[in-house]
């Protein structure tokens, strides 16, 4: 975050901090809405977090709290200031409000949505309890608040695995990502079956399985393929290659590590190769080269989150100023839902 006295020094800063990153002629367009947000943000009693597929002009200058869904789901549930301003998608905002209710959350476009989200609702959680009846439901936190109001548990990219085996079951309902779900599988040594992906002529589904999975993906990290790994692979055969876990099974094999967001950039942190590719939405890509200006990162952009893209350092000012887009969760499915989202929390 940059704490500067002037829109003259929040631009030096900038340039410092992303130089080769972000040519100049538009960070000093950019410093005037940092130091504008950031002016605001004290005056409103406002918290900013950031997750981290922000642009990097965004990334590195507003966010109080930056990281991946889980490390911002803990900060929104800490907070006390009377104001969260979430630079990410609907869902993740919703998820600060379920926690700390009493916060005006905002979210600075009413279109940043996510294609998981959108896959699954809380009937078609109900119809999978009344088919699997007692068999304990997992809800990646890719959800809105009417699918985290009917299940179990939810997780994060960081901890599915720990959240299936808290729950001690022989089965378990894992929504709504399948690659996700086949990664986790993998990991767990469980076997998966997909009841919403059969058809009525199919044989029974075996009957040897611990996990049932659904059909929702991201339509970002759907689209890498083993190709792509191969051809970068070709070009650079020193690279080192991350894969988010939504991510086909395929191609998370095919990767040097797997993790969350924020495992991925420690992974580049940690470790010292001539280069990396990330196959994750590729703004993170700027983030942590501008963090650590001797890594060499290549990227994919060709395969962006329409969504996370959405959240503009125009429209952020724009929230601040005119308290715009309030994220409201009705009550009675907030106090069901808050203890899906708890429960995770209190493992980690
Ligand atoms: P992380 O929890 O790993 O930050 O992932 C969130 C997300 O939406 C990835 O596409
Ligand atoms: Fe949703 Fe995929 Fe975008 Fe993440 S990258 S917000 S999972 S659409």
């Amino acid at each position: 975050m940059i704490a500067a006295d002037s829109i003259e020094e929040t631009y030096a800063q900038m340039r410092e901090m992303l130089r080769g990153v972000v040519p100049e002629v538009e960070l000093q367009y950019k410093a005037e809405l940092v130091f504008e947000i950031n002016r605001l943000k004290v005056e409103r009693d406002a918290l900013i977090l950031g997750h981290n597929y922000m642009e990097p002009a965004l990334y590195h200058t507003i966010p109080d709290f930056k990281g991946d869904s889980l490390m911002i789901a803990r900060q929104a549930s800490e907070t006390d200031k009377s104001i969260i301003v979430f630079c990410g998608v609907r869902f993740m905002a919703e998820t600060a409000k379920i926690i700390n209710p009493t916060k005006t959350v905002l979210l600075p476009s009413e279109k940043a949505g996510c294609s998981l989200a959108e896959s699954i609702n809380g009937a078609d959680v109900r119809a999978l309890k009344e088919r699997f009846p007692g068999v304990p439901v997992v809800a990646y936190v890719n959800t809105y608040a009417d699918v985290k109001a009917e299940v179990d548990i939810c997780c994060t990219s960081s901890n599915a695995a720990a959240v299936i085996e808290s729950l001690g079951s022989d089965t378990v309902i894992f929504l709504p990502d399948e690659y996700l779900a086949r990664n986790v599988a993998r990991e767990t040594g469980k076997h998966i079956i997909f009841p919403s992906l059969m058809k009525a002529a199919d044989p029974a589904p075996d009957l040897d399985y611990q996990m049932i999975g659904w059909h929702g993906r991201c339509e970002v990290h759907e689209e890498f393929t083993v190709e792509d790994i191969q051809d970068v692979r070709q070009q650079y055969p020193d690279v080192v290659i991350l894969a988010h876990p939504e991510c086909s099974p395929e191609v998370v094999q095919a990767s040097d590590f797997s993790g969350s967001t924020s495992a991925m950039t420690s992974y580049v942190e940690q470790t010292q190769a001539p280069r990396y590719l990330l196959l994750t939405e590729c703004a993170m890509g700027d983030n942590i080269s501008a963090a650590n200006p001797g890594k060499e990162m290549l990227r994919l952009c060709s395969v962006r989150c329409p969504h996370m893209n959405r959240i503009t350092l125009e429209d952020t000012l724009l929230s601040l100023q005119k308290t715009q887009y309030v994220i409201e969760v009705p009550e009675d499915i907030r106090v069901r839902a808050v203890r899906s989202v708890e429960r995770m929390l209190a493992i980690g």
